[in-house]
């Protein structure tokens, strides 16, 4: 049930500065000072004063600094490793003191030439390609692994399974095991409430809310009841525009830009059963595959010139979405972020599920929804700027 712990959660709890969009695991003492929200427009070579590899430094700020998730969980490292005082009063984010962060520098490079030079611009070779979670990439071939256990890790991209159903009727089955197209349509929004918790409980229980208005706005809350002072942090989308507040990470407020912001449509089209299906126009079932001992349907929406990938699991008995996927560019590898849903459960002839996993580069937390209201009128302030 419980996946495998990120290499880098523990080790970033403790730095206490997390990059991506989701700061819920710290301890009380580390407040690393923040920066100003980047000014609209602004490349992360602009914004901050240091970037100057070719392929990183015209990304948006927020893509940036999810490009530094993918290198820090492909080396398995956490922040500090590259940059002296992660996590502390005394970081330092620009200086290059740190003969491993030079390194990486030039690994950024090294990755851009191959794909350029060996596979036509195509994103093939990645940090993860060699690296696989050490800093050390192993030379040779450990005979005991080769007659153990397979590596059964796909690729973000799988070939079309021509023995699967059309992805059009998976997509349909989970419409009609979700309460069936009319019933869907007549829901214009819900609120989930509930608890979250992060990794081995990590950081308490904290209050959780899901906010949904079709077609696409999304509105996810979070604060501890408990500890006030570690403000709230939500992630929204009202259908054009998205915004991040993580009152401990670097940027603690900032509009979505570039990668994230499609990244967060998708998840407010999903939070609709029959949203998924507008969500591409470039489908594939692939392989199947088993999640906890379940055969799952593997379908997958490609957009943005293969930039993008949102992987989806069906469970082939309930015909229910299981486990969501999504994977946007960056220019060492894609940003992964995992979405599990579990616990469906019947309110009004619809179901959905009660329990949700969130998983992404630095951490994860799972929400015990208790209640869910349909058709509820939904404040338009929890999809925009939380102030
Ligand atoms: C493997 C080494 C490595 C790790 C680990 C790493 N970084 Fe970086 N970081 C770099 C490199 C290299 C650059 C400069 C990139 C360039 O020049 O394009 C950089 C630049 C930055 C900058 C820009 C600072 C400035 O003003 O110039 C920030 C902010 C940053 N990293 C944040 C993070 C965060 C947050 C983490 C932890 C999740 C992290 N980094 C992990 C190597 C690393
Ligand atoms: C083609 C394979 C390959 C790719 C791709 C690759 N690396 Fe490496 N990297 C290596 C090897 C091999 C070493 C060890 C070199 C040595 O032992 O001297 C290394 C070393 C490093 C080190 C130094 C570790 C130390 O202990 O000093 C860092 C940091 C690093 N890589 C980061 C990255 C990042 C970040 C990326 C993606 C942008 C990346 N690498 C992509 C093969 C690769």
């Amino acid at each position: 049930m419980i996946p495998q712990k990120p290499r880098a959660v523990v080790r970033l709890a403790s730095a206490g500065t997390i990059v991506l969009a989701f700061t819920l695991i710290q301890p009380a003492f580390a407040q690393a000072p923040s920066m100003p929200p980047p000014a609209k427009g602004q490349t992360a070579g602009q914004y901050f004063k240091n970037v100057t590899t070719a392929s990183l430094k015209g990304l948006t700020p927020s893509d940036f600094l999810g490009a530094m998730g993918v290198m820090t969980a492909a080396v398995g490292y956490d922040c500090s490793n590259c940059h002296p005082g992660a996590g502390t009063d005394a970081i330092d984010w620009v200086t290059d003191s740190n003969p491993k962060k030079v390194t990486a520098r030039k690994m950024v490079d090294v990755v851009a030439a191959v794909n350029k030079n060996f596979f036509g611009g195509a994103q093939v070779v990645t940090c993860w390609t060699c690296h696989r979670g050490q800093d050390a990439p192993p030379t040779s071939i450990a005979l005991d692994k080769l007659y153990g256990e397979p590596n059964e890790e796909r690729r973000d991209i799988l070939a079309p399974d021509p023995n699967e159903p059309a992805a059009t009727q998976i997509l349909d089955q989970y419409v009609q095991a979700a309460g069936g197209a009319a019933k869907l349509a007549a829901v214009k929004s819900y609120v989930a409430t509930g608890t979250s918790r992060g990794y081995a409980g990590m950081g308490g229980t904290a209050a959780f809310e899901l906010y949904a208005q079709a077609p696409d706005s999304r509105g996810m809350w979070i604060h501890f009841p408990q500890f006030p002072e570690r403000g709230v942090s939500a992630w929204t989308y009202d259908g054009k525009t998205g915004w991040i507040v993580q009152p401990r990470a670097i940027v603690p407020v900032y509009e979505l830009t570039g990668n994230d912001v499609i990244g967060a449509k998708l998840d407010a089209l999903v939070s609709f059963p029959a949203g998924i299906k507008t969500a591409f126009t470039n489908w594939r079932v692939v392989q199947e595959d088993t999640i906890n001992g379940r055969e799952m349907y593997v379908v997958q929406g490609i957009g943005q010139g293969a930039g993008v990938v949102a992987t989806f699991y069906f469970d082939k008995q309930t015909h229910l979405l299981t486990r969501f996927v999504r994977r946007t560019p960056s220019p060492v590898g894609r940003i992964s972020i995992q979405q599990d849903f579990d616990n469906y459960k019947d309110v009004d002839g619809i179901k959905l599920p009660f329990k949700y996993s969130f998983l992404w580069l630095d951490g994860r937390f799972t929400a015990e929804i208790t209640d869910v209201k349909i058709n509820v009128p939904v404040d338009a302030a929890k999809f925009t700027r939380p102030r």
